[in-house]
């Protein structure tokens, strides 16, 4: 059946709509329309139990492998296929692991292929005789998740949640919605073992960001009756220990290698615009980090107003794939008087920029190899600065991702030996720009620690 637009209630347009959504998600539905199982020919286990109980906005069903998640996910779509006005979607991040042997669409086919519910290969949708559908989706690169854009579903779920970006996570919940008078409970679902790409964010939201409208139910492999206990212990034996950890005992916290960790990043994320309310000097003191990059790398400008103690991120410039004449345009666009220092990577593509740069503003732009030692001192000099909160940076996800791509492989001398990934996001290339603003203000390692609990409203930055 097909929903009339007029009868949409909140005309959800946009991005993270999520508090609108949290309002009409508390509205009331009958509670016993929901458990009907006739479709499922497994009975929940007592965590699926817990998973499918709860009809709040959000939930993860997370933890050891083979713990049920994937059936736990199709079960929670299969809960309102009796009600004609009812869609779901489930996520995998690429077509391969949705099609996979065991994945969500050949489980699907398994417990709907003998039931009245149709196929349809074209659309990935199974359609039920009361009308509602289930359809299976993918997004596999940033963007991707646009493809929704025009549909309407009252249960998303994501399998491997810790896969996708979190930005994919949350662009959905503008499709989250529900005919006007639908009683159909609207449902953000995930599933996911910890470890990935994702794995921060995940944590984050779902472990430490409690909100009653959000649950993690941890998954146990050993509460799953459909598993051979046994030989799945042993093969996860032959993992090493920190996967072994995630995948066999759901743990969340296995210390990783990365130079900075999540909570420290979060814990310097501010609102950090010109216009936020935070006083600057008549003439503010600028300092800006410069990090190179043109095919494959990504070129950042990254600038610091120093205000008291505390580097307040001015601006992050994202250029992506920007020919030079273009990158020395935005360059000089932001070199007037306040800016006091300029540090510059001058390896590689950045040489002949920083020459150019030197030579025109010969007091203000230093270039500096990043170089194995220079790369961990800065990085190093970094971190402390954050830890004593003399940082602030904008809340991103993208600056989240791209500081997390930095990993510690050793240490000589008390500096930190680095090594940096790539990711989608980049090649930590935020995090250098940023680094080298912070050597540029150079006075500023003698600082003090500060605390500062300014929070002012959300902003977003360029780039
Ligand atoms: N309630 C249940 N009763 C019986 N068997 C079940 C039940 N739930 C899941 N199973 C079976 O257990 C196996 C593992 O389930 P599933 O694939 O859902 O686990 P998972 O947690 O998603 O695993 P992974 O971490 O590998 O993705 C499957 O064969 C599934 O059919
Ligand atoms: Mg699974």
């Amino acid at each position: 059946m097909k929903i009339r637009k007029a009868a949409i209630i909140d005309p959800l347009e946009g991005l993270f709509m999520e508090e609108a959504i949290q309002e009409a998600a508390q509205q009331t539905f009958m509670e016993e329309e929901a458990y009907e199982f006739q479709w499922s020919p497994l009975d929940p286990h007592p965590k699926q139990q817990a998973f499918l109980d709860f009809l709040g906005l959000e939930a993860l069903y997370g933890g050891s492998a083979g713990g049920g998640k994937t059936a736990g996910l199709l079960m929670g779509a299969l809960q309102y296929v009796h009600c004609s006005d009812y869609s779901a979607l489930l996520l995998r991040r690429t077509y391969a692991e949705l099609a996979m042997p065991g994945a969500l669409i050949d489980l699907s086919h398994r417990w709907l292929d003998s039931s009245p519910a149709k196929w349809n290969e074209m659309m990935k949708t199974w359609k039920f005789p009361s009308g509602a559908s289930i359809t299976f989706g993918y997004i596999q690169h940033p963007g991707d998740e646009q493809r929704y854009r025009t549909s309407m579903f009252q249960y998303i779920a994501y399998d491997e949640l810790t896969t996708f970006q979190e930005n994919m996570y949350r662009y959905l919940f503008s499709r989250l919605r529900r005919g006007k008078g639908s009683t159909i409970p609207l449902r953000m679902r995930g599933a996911s073992n910890p470890g990935g790409e994702g794995h921060d964010w995940v944590k984050q939201r779902f472990l430490l960001d409690e909100k009653d409208t959000r649950r993690y139910v941890p998954a146990t492999l050993l509460e799953n009756p459909g598993l051979d206990h046994e030989s799945y212990l042993a093969s996860l034996q032959e993992l090493d220990e920190v996967t072994r950890k995630q995948l066999l005992e759901g743990d969340w916290d296995v210390e990783d290698d990365r130079l900075i960790p999540y909570s420290l990043i979060t814990s310097c994320e501010t609102p950090c615009l010109w216009d936020d309310g935070v006083t600057s000097k008549p003439r503010p003191q600028l300092y800006i980090g410069i990090d190179f990059g043109r095919t494959r790398d990504l070129t950042v400008i990254w600038i610091f107003e120093l205000i008291g103690d505390v580097l307040w991120t001015r601006e992050v410039v994202v250029l992506d794939n920007a020919p030079f004449s273009f990158q020395k345009s935005e360059i000089l666009k932001r070199m007037d008087r306040r800016v006091v220092a300029v540090r510059v990577d001058q390896g590689g593509i950045g040489m002949q920029m920083t020459e150019e740069l030197e030579e025109e503003f010969p007091s203000q732009v230093e270039g500096v190899s990043l170089n194995s030692s220079n790369q961990g001192r800065l990085g190093k000099a970094l971190k402390i600065s954050m830890e004593n909160r003399n940082i602030r940076i904008p809340t991103d996800p993208k600056i989240r991702e791209d500081f997390r791509l930095v990993r510690k492989i050793g240490q000589r001398g008390g500096i930190p030996i680095l090594e940096t990934e790539r990711s989608a996001v980049g090649h930590a290339d935020r995090f250098w720009a940023c680094a080298l603003g912070h050597e540029a203000a150079g006075t500023f390692r003698s600082m003090k620690p500060v605390l500062i609990s300014r929070q002012p409203q959300l902003r977003t930055v360029k780039g």
